[in-house]
């Protein structure tokens, strides 16, 4: 009697196992229309709409790009009084040889806010609610930005550069329309800033030849 004893619980343990697996399997098979639906009911999970989009820009890793750095003893470190606010624009791209970068398919960063590689050079952009950033944008400019990977959601407006055109073009997929209304809505809530970042600049090699 014994083995079967032992025997009985582990079959149970593997039928729970199993349909737990079926669940989490059908989880992930969550269509966008699900997700939007659900985030209507409970904001993804958090107490308010603002809520969310915190939690989305932090997941997101908008910071990483968006928010300069200032140097310490440690290193670089995030500027929290320049928090989302683009490139700084009193910093000028490192002086470095472009023509080298472009012809190799190179990419360099220093800290991650400018970016210089075959396309020339992109500067992250302000997300924060002052009229240099985010401040005179609707909810529909912030969706088409980051659906059609368009310069301030406008149409006809050039297409954003590498790496925000990956970035947008992930999120895309990814996000629901509530997500994407979620992170606008934290953006708007945040600190404003004002610094106008620069315009990007064309690849040295397409201006030369
Ligand atoms: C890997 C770096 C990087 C990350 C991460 C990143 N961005 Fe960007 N972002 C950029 C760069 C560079 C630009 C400027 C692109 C250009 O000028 O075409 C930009 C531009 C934008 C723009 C367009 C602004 C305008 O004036 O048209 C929006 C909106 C934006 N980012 C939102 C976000 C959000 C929201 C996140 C996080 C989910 C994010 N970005 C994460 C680098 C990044």
């Amino acid at each position: 009697m014994k083995p079967s004893i032992i025997y009985i619980p582990a079959m149970v343990l593997i039928s729970i196992l199993s349909v737990q697996c079926n669940q989490s399997q059908s989880g992930q098979n969550k269509t966008s229309e699900d997700t939007a639906s659900m985030a209507n009911n409970n904001y993804g999970g958090f107490s308010s709409q603002v809520e969310w989009g915190k939690h989305l820009v932090a997941m997101g890793g908008c910071g990483d790009c968006h928010t300069p750095k200032k140097m310490t003893a440690q290193g670089p470190v995030p500027d929290s009084s320049m928090f989302l606010a683009g490139h700084p624009s009193q910093i000028p791209p490192p002086q470095i040889n472009r023509k080298e970068i472009e012809s190799k398919g190179l990419v360099l960063t220093n800290d991650l806010s400018v970016w210089i590689g075959p396309w020339g050079i992109s500067y992250t952009a302000n997300l924060t609610p002052d009229t240099t950033g985010i401040g005179n944008w609707s909810e529909e400019q912030f969706i088409r930005a980051i659906r059609e990977g368009k310069w301030m959601g406008l149409e006809g407006s050039r297409q954003l550069l590498p790496p925000m055109s990956f970035v947008a073009e992930n999120m895309n997929a990814a996000a629901s329309d509530d997500e994407l209304k979620a992170i606008f809505a934290y953006l708007r809530s945040i600190k404003p800033v004002h610094n106008l970042t620069p315009a990007p600049v064309s690849p040295i090699l397409a201006v030369t030849h």
